[in-house]
Order: structure tokens, then C-alpha cells, then sequence
């Protein structure tokens, strides 16, 4: 009561401040951990939540719906990949808020990521990726944003890095120069076996804080069915991320072969072993669907020829009630319930959060080749290849291969990840943008 009582003045004065919609302790990114803003270290416990394509977080019935399942199940956190920031966000983001969940959102849409292939950060994309923050920094519940997800996803593909952080150190200024609240600015990386851990390091090596990113995430599914730290991977995941100067989580992870799925990895995150380094994790996904990751689901699939209600997408109802898929939801649930980490006092950690720093990974031909000591991209810069004088990119092949390699990550068992770096969700934004350009072509056509 009295320690309740010492911390509501500040945080009422910090209320009053900041012209917001909902009343929830904010989270911000210090040292390599999230805190709640009465220094209680904070643990993601998420969900991948892209129930519709376009916009999940509009319908707040469904919302509500879906988040008393959420709560149940013990998630903090959810992800969202795309929405539309000219929508009303304010019933789905209080009712959130209410259940104390907090979003991660992604500032990209499929026409405005940045591409492996032909990197480049320019002002459409500035002014996309803007408007979302705009629409969600109203909101407390609002935890991070992302720049991207999955723009790297073979060896090859280094010389888009620099466009990512140049993208990050662009918005993280606009953020500051508009006097938002300092929500962190992050990256969702594919697991790559052969850029570990330069592109990590990359990312928040720095000592310029305007150029680095304020968290990191990752996307794995190393660990699959009945295995182990060793045997998973993950014990290369923390060295690799031991002396990480900024946060670091799995922003998507629950590999799905063999069936049923136990998640029993979220014990190693949450466990001795890894959670001094790691903010814990994201669940892909919440609603079954074709690829099989869903936690629930809204009815069986449906032919999407015959398909005639508008809560029907890509074959999938996409509204109703929420029923768990079994024994997959309860295993999670479990799972989450026994693990409760306290972390460290942010007042205990305060000092040991700033000496933290890592080296940026140096040059290597045919390999991680980026200059670390070349200025990053500017608005409006395009990578060119192979361009001796590119002033952001040593040059080389870089960006030349396509996505067809067989980047195999760390996986042994992973089928998931035998044939290919990138993961369900990628595949799935794949498919949709061929359906999407397949459709444009017809329309290209009929015209
Ligand atoms: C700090 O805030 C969080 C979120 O509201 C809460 O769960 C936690 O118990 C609080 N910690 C203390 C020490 O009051
Ligand atoms: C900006 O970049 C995006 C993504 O690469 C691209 O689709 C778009 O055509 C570019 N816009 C301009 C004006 O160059
Ligand atoms: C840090 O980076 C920002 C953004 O690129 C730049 O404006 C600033 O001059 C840099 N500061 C130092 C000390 O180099
Ligand atoms: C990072 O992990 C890789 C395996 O994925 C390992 O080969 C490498 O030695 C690790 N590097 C560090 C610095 O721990």
C-alpha cells in the first residue's frame, strides 16, 4: 500500500503530462531490459495477434473476445505485423490496456519494407512508417516498434542492414523531435546461421545511441518437440547475446514439428540459463490457419471460392468466439504459469546498465560485408551494387542472391527450417504479395 502510495505521485504527474489515451505504467528500454515504470523488470510474454490482414486491432468486440483468452492464458504482449494508421485503435488498444497488455507493432506495410534485394530508405517509406508511430504512441500500452521484420534472410543479403539502422536512427529522431514519449524502436531478425552474431552486433554496436537500434529480436524455431538447451541451439543464442548492450527477445518462436507442440523452450528463456539476457518471447501465432501455428481458432477452413461472409479471409473466419486449439493453448498456459522471473530492480541496475558495449563487426569479403566505420545511408539513398565509391556499403555481390538459397540455420530437427531461413509469417507475407501482385496483373489485364 505505502510503496503503491510513493509511486503514484510521479507517475500521476507523468499522466498529466503526456496527452494519453489509457492509464497504464509505460514501458521503457534501459541497459539490455525492459522496465515498468516503477522499475519492476519487464518479461514478454506475447502473442503473434494478425487475426485480419489489414488491421487486427479495429474490431473491439473482437478484441475483447479474444483478449479474455489472452489473459487466460498469461500473455503481457502482443505482436501485430501490419495495420492502418488511419483507423480508430482506441477500443481494441484501452481494452488491451485494461488487461494490462501491451503492443509490439511493426511500421511497415508491404509496399514500404525495406528490401533485401534493392535496399533503400526513402522518404514514402519515412512518411509510412511515421504515420503508425503518430497513431500508436498515443497509447501507453504501445511497448516498441519495429522497423522490420525479416528484411535480411540470406547470407547474402548484409548490405540491406545499414537501411534498417538507417531507417531506426530516422524514426527514433522524429520520435525525439516530436516529443514523444522515448517508445523503443527495434528490429525483427530471421534466424540466420551465417550472419550470427554480426548482424545482431551490427545493430546495436554503436556508441552513438541516435544510431543504434534500442532492442533486438529474433525470430527461431530452433527449438523443436523434446530437446534442450544444448541440443536446441539455444546455448549458442546466449552466447552470442551475453554482453548485448540493448534488450533482446524472441519476437517470434514455437517451432510446430513434431505435433503437439509443448513449448517447453519458454523454460529455458524464463530459466537460470537465459534470462539475464533475454526479455523473453513472442508465440507465432494466434489464429490456426493453413500454416498450422495457430493457438486458436474460429472454425474450420473454408474453400475460399465458396467463401461469401466478410469474416472470411484467405479461408479462414476470422471473428467469433475464440476456441482454443488443444492441447496447444493449455500446454502454453501451463508452461507461462510456472514461469515468473523478478529480474533486477531498475534501481539496482541503473548503474551497470551504461558501461555496456560491444564491438562492431568487422568487415569480411563473401561474408558479413559491411563497413562498420562508413556513415549510414540517408533518406533517399538507394544501395547500388557493386558501387566501389557506395559510401554506406562496401561493395561486392551483396545484394545480388535472392531468397531461393538454403540458409540453413542452427536447426538440426527443425523441418521448419531445414529449407529455409525465414519464417511462417514471411512465408505467408510472400504468398499474400503474389496473390496481391497476382491480382494487379488481372486487373492490369482486364483494363
Ligand atoms: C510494478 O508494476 C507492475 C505492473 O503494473 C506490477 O505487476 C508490479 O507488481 C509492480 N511492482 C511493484 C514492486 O510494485
Ligand atoms: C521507396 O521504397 C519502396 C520500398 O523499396 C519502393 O517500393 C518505392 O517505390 C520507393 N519509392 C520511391 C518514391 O522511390
Ligand atoms: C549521433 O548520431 C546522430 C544521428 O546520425 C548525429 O546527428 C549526431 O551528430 C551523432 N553524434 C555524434 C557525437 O557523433
Ligand atoms: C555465435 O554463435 C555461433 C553459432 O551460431 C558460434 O559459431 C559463434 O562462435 C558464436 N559467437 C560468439 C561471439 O559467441
Amino acid at each position: 500500500m505505502l510503496s503503491s502510495l510513493a509511486f503514484s505521485v510521479p507517475f500521476l504527474l507523468a499522466g498529466l503530462q503526456a496527452a494519453t489515451v489509457n492509464a497504464v505504467p509505460t514501458i521503457s528500454a534501459v541497459g539490455s531490459k525492459f522496465f515498468y515504470e516503477n522499475g519492476t523488470q519487464f518479461y514478454i510474454k506475447g502473442i503473434a495477434y494478425q487475426l485480419t490482414p489489414s488491421d487486427p486491432l479495429v474490431d473491439t468486440a473482437q478484441c475483447k473476445r479474444d483478449i479474455a483468452r489472452m489473459s487466460e492464458l498469461g500473455a503481457n504482449s502482443i505482436r501485430v505485423y501490419h495495420v492502418d494508421p488511419s483507423a480508430n485503435h482506441k477500443g481494441c488498444m484501452t481494452a488491451l490496456a485494461d488487461a494490462g497488455i501491451y503492443l509490439w507493432v511493426d511500421l511497415d506495410t508491404f509496399t514500404t519494407q525495406i528490401e533485401q534485394t534493392s535496399p533503400q530508405w526513402n522518404q514514402t517509406q519515412f512518411d509510412r512508417f511515421t504515420e503508425v508511430l503518430d497513431e500508436f504512441q498515443k497509447y501507453e500500452n504501445t511497448a516498441g516498434v519495429l522497423v522490420g521484420n525479416e528484411v535480411l534472410t540470406t547470407a547474402e543479403g548484409s548490405a540491406a542492414a545499414p537501411y534498417v539502422l538507417a531507417a531506426a536512427r530516422d524514426v527514433k529522431a522524429y520520435r525525439d523531435q516530436k516529443g514523444y514519449r522515448e517508445i523503443p524502436v527495434g528490429y525483427s531478425a530471421a534466424d540466420i546461421a551465417d550472419l550470427r552474431p554480426m548482424l545482431q552486433n551490427y545493430l546495436g554496436c554503436s556508441t552513438n545511441t541516435s544510431e543504434r537500434l534500442d532492442f533486438y529480436s529474433l525470430n527461431a524455431y530452433e527449438w523443436c518437440g523434446d530437446s534442450s538447451y544444448q541440443q536446441s541451439g539455444y546455448n549458442m543464442l546466449q552466447k552470442n547475446a551475453t554482453d548485448y548492450p540493448i534488450p533482446i527477445f524472441f519476437s517470434e518462436t514455437g517451432c510446430n514439428t513434431p505435433k503437439p507442440r509443448t513449448f517447453e523452450d519458454q523454460s529455458a528463456i524464463f530459466g537460470d540459463q537465459m534470462v539475464d539476457t533475454w526479455s523473453g518471447s513472442i508465440i507465432y501465432e494466434w489464429i490456426e490457419e493453413t500454416n498450422n501455428y495457430g493457438l486458436i481458432s474460429y472454425g474450420p477452413s473454408v474453400k475460399p471460392a465458396t467463401a461469401t461472409a466478410t469474416s472470411i479471409e484467405d479461408g479462414f473466419t476470422r471473428q467469433g468466439t475464440p476456441t482454443p486449439v488443444s492441447p496447444d493453448f493449455d500446454n502454453l498456459k501451463s508452461q507461462w504459469a510456472t514461469l515468473n522471473p523478478t529480474g533486477v530492480a531498475l534501481s539496482d541496475y541503473k548503474k551497470s546498465a551504461t558501461g555496456l558495449s560491444i564491438e562492431c563487426p568487422a568487415s569480411t569479403s563473401g561474408g558479413w560485408d559491411v563497413d562498420p566505420s562508413a556513415p549510414l545511408p540517408t533518406l533517399g539513398q538507394t544501395y547500388k551494387k557493386g558501387s566501389g565509391s557506395s559510401a554506406t556499403t562496401s561493395g561486392g555481390s551483396g545484394a545480388s542472391s535472392t531468397g531461393a538459397s538454403a540458409t540453413s540455420s542452427s536447426t538440426k530437427e527443425g523441418a521448419a527450417f531445414a529449407v529455409s531461413a525465414s519464417s511462417p509469417m514471411t512465408e505467408r507475407l510472400l504468398a499474400g504479395s503474389i496473390v496481391l501482385s497476382g491480382m494487379l496483373g488481372a486487373l492490369a489485364l482486364w483494363l
